[in-house]
């Protein structure tokens, strides 16, 4: 079928950006900078802006449905201290628009196992014993491409730790159009960019920083107070040597490397800005002014997270309306995939 001789009318793809994050557990300094941060700064209006609570890939590994609920609400409530409008993008929570779980079953039929069976973050995840790990963390990538192609969204940020699952998407798209010989699903540009796309463990800089981290230690959370925070960093590992002036010198220095990215982030500058101004400063002094930006920075997101979490039916309210926005540009999408596929 081709797309002239089809009566399936022609798409038009406007700037749309979708991502999503997991309510498993709290958002760490990761998230923030890597994601939620530059959701706010694509919040603009040559983009229409589509922001999901992702609690059906949290539902992969085993979620205590008290938590999960809470953990939901909360990161609803992050996204909108850290300056997600809900007038101005669609905030939602994933199992409330059902045209996710729709749309994923067509895709669990378009990728081959063996895709999947590539992808490190399920290798990480199942861990040795990949037979006992979930249905549903193995197809866990074809959800992720229904949430981003439900939408025609046309940027997908994330941090550098999606991008395979951003490539299986590129992979759906173009296995569907090809199949049915159609011009239906954009290729979806991931938007990985700028210094915050790897934030590492404060106790490994080799490591990623993870909320699934055994160790408190190894990484900020949203919800940490000024003092753990100042503590966390007074205690983050690094090296003997002073700051170098140049980022050539932090090359094999994977912590101080990783704390100038962070000041960098938080501040908006470039790393090499940074060292201009911290070179030959030694790490104390250093973590000091890291410790007071951070603070700066987050106690005021937490703070009014807590706010927010006071009034519950608020972040409900919000999240309804977001899915009933959302599903006006889903549920159009989906049927049009139907009757491609020949559900008519
Ligand atoms: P999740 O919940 O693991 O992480 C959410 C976002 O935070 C980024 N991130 C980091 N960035 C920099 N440094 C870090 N240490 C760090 N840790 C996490 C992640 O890259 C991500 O952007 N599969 C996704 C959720 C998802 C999704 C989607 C994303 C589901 N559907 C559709 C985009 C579009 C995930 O597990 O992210």
């Amino acid at each position: 079928m081709n797309r002239e001789s089809s009566n399936v009318s022609k798409t038009t793809f406007t700037s749309r950006v979708f991502s999503g994050i997991q309510p498993s557990g709290g958002l760490t300094l990761g998230n923030y900078l890597g994601a939620i941060k530059r959701f706010v700064a694509m919040q603009k209006p040559e983009f229409e802006t589509i922001y999901c609570v992702v609690d059906l890939h949290a539902l992969t590994v085993w979620q205590n449905p008290q938590e999960l609920a809470h953990n939901s609400r909360e990161l609803c409530a992050g996204f909108i201290a850290a300056g997600l409008d809900p007038n101005k993008s669609i905030l939602i929570r994933q199992s409330q628009v059902p045209e996710h779980t729709q749309l994923a079953w067509i895709f669990n039929c378009i990728a081959r196992v063996g895709w999947m069976q590539r992808m490190t973050q399920f290798k990480d995840k199942a861990g040795k014993n990949s037979q006992n790990a979930s249905l549903g963390l193995f197809c866990y990538p074809a959800l992720m491409a229904a949430d981003i192609l439900l939408y025609h969204a046309t940027h997908v940020p994330v941090g550098d730790d999606q991008k395979q699952h951003l490539e299986l998407t590129r992979d759906i798209a173009s296995k569907f159009n090809h199949d049915y010989q159609i011009d239906f699903f954009p290729i979806a540009k991931p938007v990985i960019e700028g210094d915050a796309t790897r934030i590492m463990s404060l106790r490994d800089g080799t490591k990623k920083m993870s909320k699934s981290e055994p160790s408190d230690m190894s990484r900020i959370n949203l919800t940490d107070d000024a003092d753990m925070i100042a503590h966390k960093i007074r205690k983050a590992k690094t090296d003997p040597e002073p700051l170098p002036m140049e980022i050539v010198g932090l090359e094999n220095r994977p912590e101080a490397l990783n704390l100038v990215q962070i000041y960098a982030a938080l501040s908006d500058q470039s790393p090499e800005f940074v060292l201009q101004d911290v070179g030959g400063k030694t790490f104390s002094e250093f973590k000091k002014m890291l410790a007071d930006l951070a603070i700066a920075e987050l106690v005021p997101i937490s703070t009014e997270m807590k706010r927010l979490m006071s009034d519950i039916g608020e972040i409900d309210h919000i999240l309804c309306s977001g899915a009933e926005k959302a599903r006006s540009i889903a549920s159009p999408i989906l049927q049009e995939t139907y009757e491609i596929v020949g559900m008519t």
